[in-house]
């Protein structure tokens, strides 16, 4: 057989509209960078803050690229033995003990062989033969060690398995990263990335993003709403409302039964969007409406 076909996108468009067919509306400038990644074989950081689609970017690649998506999660104090492999310490135990009475050079080697080795998000990725995406999300929980592991992996696309030896990528996944800036990451790993910054979409691109995901929401009541969101965005508040809260934002609408944000019944649904009581007062005096929920803004100046 011959050597896996390339997978990628032909240009920005093709990432574009792709991008757009699973699910994802974007721009030109974003979609560039998913294109690049495929063509530069680059893994990809997106920082932004909560919500504005940065999983759900490497979600939609991994669907319009027809590729298997491999997600790490990450997380203060997550090791090599949750992300990379680790042995499978029963196994190599009832062997052990199944023969005890063999030549242990050779049961080592059985033990510390591929059937006794639990692959990890990190290792499963670089060892698939079919196209994968290998997502490693909200990568600035990790600390400062893990980071360098990630450096070495996504250098070389290669790790060294002590017992093992070297384990290279059978072929090499496109990779996103994800970070909410928490903290700053490594120059060593920015290098070796294309950098992306996802912010608040403009409104026009969110309200079609609302209309993709609630269609059962009017168009007048996408258009209504986002701007509603993109005022309030201009609010010094606790937590502005993210893409995915303008969603929630929607489906909450229209569960009630509300199709104009002008029905009195729309604040209702406001706590589908913020999830602050301070920010919920601030919204309803920019609002202009009278009271809040019972035991939020009945509390103003709270929080
Ligand atoms: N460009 C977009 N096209 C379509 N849907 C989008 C887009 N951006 C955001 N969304 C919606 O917003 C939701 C939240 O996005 P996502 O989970 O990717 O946010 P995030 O940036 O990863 O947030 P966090 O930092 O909290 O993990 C998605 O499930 C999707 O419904
Ligand atoms: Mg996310």
């Amino acid at each position: 057989m011959s050597s896996p076909a390339p997978v990628g996108y032909a240009d920005a468009i093709d990432a574009r509209d792709r991008l757009s067919q699973a699910g994802y509306l974007t721009d030109r400038a974003v979609a560039t960078v998913a294109f690049l990644a495929t063509r530069l074989g680059k893994p990809v950081l997106a920082e932004g803050p909560a919500g504005v689609g940065k999983t759900e970017l490497a979600k939609a690649m991994a669907t319009s690229l027809g590729a298997g998506l491999v997600r790490l999660q990450c997380y203060e104090g997550l090791d090599e033995a949750k992300a990379l492999y680790e042995w499978n310490y029963r196994k190599q135990l009832l062997r052990i003990q199944a023969e005890a009475d063999a030549d242990w050079s050779a049961t080592e080697a059985t033990i510390f062989s591929d059937d006794y080795l639990l692959d990890r998000p990190l290792l499963t990725a670089l060892r698939r033969d079919e196209p994968t995406l290998l997502l490693v999300d909200e990568v600035d929980k990790v600390d400062f060690e893990f980071e360098a592991l990630l450096l070495e992996i996504l250098s070389d696309f290669q790790v060294t398995i002590p017992e093992m030896g070297t384990v290279a990528a059978v072929r090499r996944p496109v990779v996103v990263l994800t970070s909410n800036a928490t903290r700053e990451l490594s120059e060593a790993l920015k290098r070796r990335c294309l950098y992306l910054h996802l912010g608040f979409p403009e409104p026009q691109r969110e309200a079609a993003i609302v209309a993709r995901r609630v269609p059962e929401a009017s168009e007048r009541l996408a258009e209504q709403l986002v701007k509603v969101v993109a005022s309030l965005r201009e609010l010094e508040l606790a937590k502005p409302p993210s893409v995915a809260e303008t969603v929630d934002w929607a489906r909450a609408l229209v569960a009630i039964g509300v199709d104009t944000v002008d029905d009195p019944e729309a604040s209702a649904a406001l706590p589908a969007l913020l999830k602050h009581a301070g920010d919920v007062t601030k919204a309803y005096e920019h609002l202009g409406l009278s009271s809040g929920p019972a035991g939020v803004a009945g509390e103003p100046g709270r929080n």
